[in-house]
């Protein structure tokens, strides 16, 4: 028997190999894209090693790509075959890539936090349910799982930083922006290669309407980030959205072009930030030139994925939006035969597809259709179903700004000046909002709360 670095034993053939699966661990906590190269040297040092076929298992499950699940389900069969020399804690991993592979995340995140009640210092379990949790909007259980451990970490433990960031991006996300921002400096502070940390003060900073703070967060640890891999290109995405809310369009659109979409990527995440952007853009009127062609080529190829229906979505307005509204269609058909294929099978996705991912795909489609009465009565239905598809709330914020333009370009004025004096109430320094909601009122012919709110939008764009 061996011991990782934070004293958990690991079965294993030798101390190197462990210490390959903690090297291979680290990577994975700074979102490197050195991690998979790490973990293939692991797999070199000891292929009977039970939690590195897991981690290897793991590492193919977590970009959401369907050209790596059959590599994830042979490091299944392989720690499967290996379970009866392992711990009762390697045996609960192996449980757990099961049930992952078999698409029941719910039950996947379930069986790591019972790892985490006995072994708080599993590190790997933690990060993967934190991420897991964020996966499917289980906030509630992401905040409690970071404050579960916490009592039992210190900065003396390797990796306390990776937890604190873990702590700061749940508080954030369940509505405690101020007490999670300097957790995550701390973290970042200990460890500034943290991007997932550094990610944390990043949302901070955009909940709290911090535009100046934020634009200067991101952009001095951008150095390091960039060392990481492409989640760097998420954080320039955040970036972006302060430029957005400072109007400063071409900043965003030169973002765009040299920082998260440089070339085409099949990375979910760089098409998210890329089909965000656009969208979010093209609602404020800003004229995008031949962007989405790039974007929507890498989207039609991801046409059935249904892997996840927070990128489906995005597939999905990145085809729509350039004009492929088959393509799209095509999509949207494939999210409900996967739904409907899957009813009863404890797929996870599927039934967030069914619950609302569905609606909201059809939605994006109407809205590129100009159908919006229809994206309307899709989203008003749905607009506080939406936390299980996962992602940030400010990601999820492009299908509330979708919500409120089609209610604007379908002459719902009424209904507009509703949802946009509820948004100005939750972002008071956000100058477009403020600017929308004064084309609402002048909509509903009040005329002089207009000229005052433009005003107010005048104030915070001079600040
Ligand atoms: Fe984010």
């Amino acid at each position: 028997m061996f011991y990782d670095i934070r004293g958990l034993s690991v079965t294993a053939s030798s101390q190197e190999a462990v210490d390959a699966l903690d090297a291979a661990t680290d990577e994975f906590l700074r979102q490197s894209r050195d991690a998979g190269l790490i973990a293939a040297r692991m797999d070199k040092l000891d292929p009977n090693m039970i939690l590195g076929q897991c981690l290897r298992g793991y590492f193919m499950q977590l970009p959401s790509r369907l050209h790596l699940q059959a590599g994830s389900l042979e490091c299944l069969a392989k720690a499967t075959a290996l379970a009866d020399d392992g711990t009762a804690r390697e045996r609960k991993h192996i449980e757990a890539l099961a049930a992952w592979c078999a698409g029941d995340i719910r039950r996947t995140n379930a069986i790591w936090e019972e790892i985490l009640i006995d072994h708080p210092h599993d590190i790997l379990a933690f990060r993967l349910a934190h991420l897991m949790h964020f996966f499917i909007g289980e906030l509630g259980a992401m905040r409690h799982s970071a404050a579960r451990i916490m009592s039992r970490w210190s900065e003396a433990v390797p990796g306390y930083g990776y937890v604190l960031g873990c702590r700061a991006f749940s508080l954030e996300e369940t509505g405690e922006a101020q007490s999670a921002e300097p957790l995550g400096r701390r973290a970042v502070e200990l460890n500034e290669a943290d991007i997932w940390a550094g990610h944390a003060v990043a949302h901070c900073l955009e909940t709290m309407g911090r535009r100046a703070d934020g634009i200067t967060w991101i952009t001095a640890h951008g150095d390091t980030w960039r060392q990481s891999g492409p989640f760097a290109n998420h954080l320039w995405w955040h970036r972006s959205l302060h430029y957005l809310e400072l109007q400063r369009y071409d900043a965003v659109l030169d973002a765009f072009d040299r920082e998260f979409w440089p070339e085409p990527s099949e990375d979910n995440t760089d098409i998210g930030n890329a089909t965000s952007i656009l969208m979010r853009l093209g609602m404020l009127g800003v004229d995008v030139g031949d962007r989405w062609q790039s974007v929507a080529e890498v989207c039609a190829g991801r046409v059935g994925d249904c892997l996840r229906p927070f990128n489906d979505l995005h597939f999905i307005m990145g085809l729509a939006n350039s004009g492929r509204l088959q393509e799209a269609d095509a999509m949207v058909g494939h999210m409900r035969d996967f739904a409907r294929d899957n009813v009863g099978a404890g797929v996870t996705t599927a039934q967030v597809a069914r619950d609302v991912g569905i609606a909201v795909a059809e939605a994006i489609v109407a809205h590129a259709k100009g159908e919006h009465g229809r994206v309307v009565t899709l989203m008003m239905g749905h607009r506080y179903a939406m936390v299980p598809l996962g992602g940030s709330w400010a990601q999820r914020d492009v299908w509330i700004r979708m919500l409120i333009d089609s209610a604007m370009k379908d002459g719902q004025g009424t209904l507009a000046r509703a949802l946009l004096a509820e948004r100005v109430a939750e972002q008071p320094t956000s100058a477009p909002s403020w600017k929308l909601y004064a084309d609402a009122l002048q909509t509903c012919g009040d005329n002089a709360q207009a000229t005052a709110m433009r005003a107010k939008a005048a104030m915070l764009l001079a600040a």
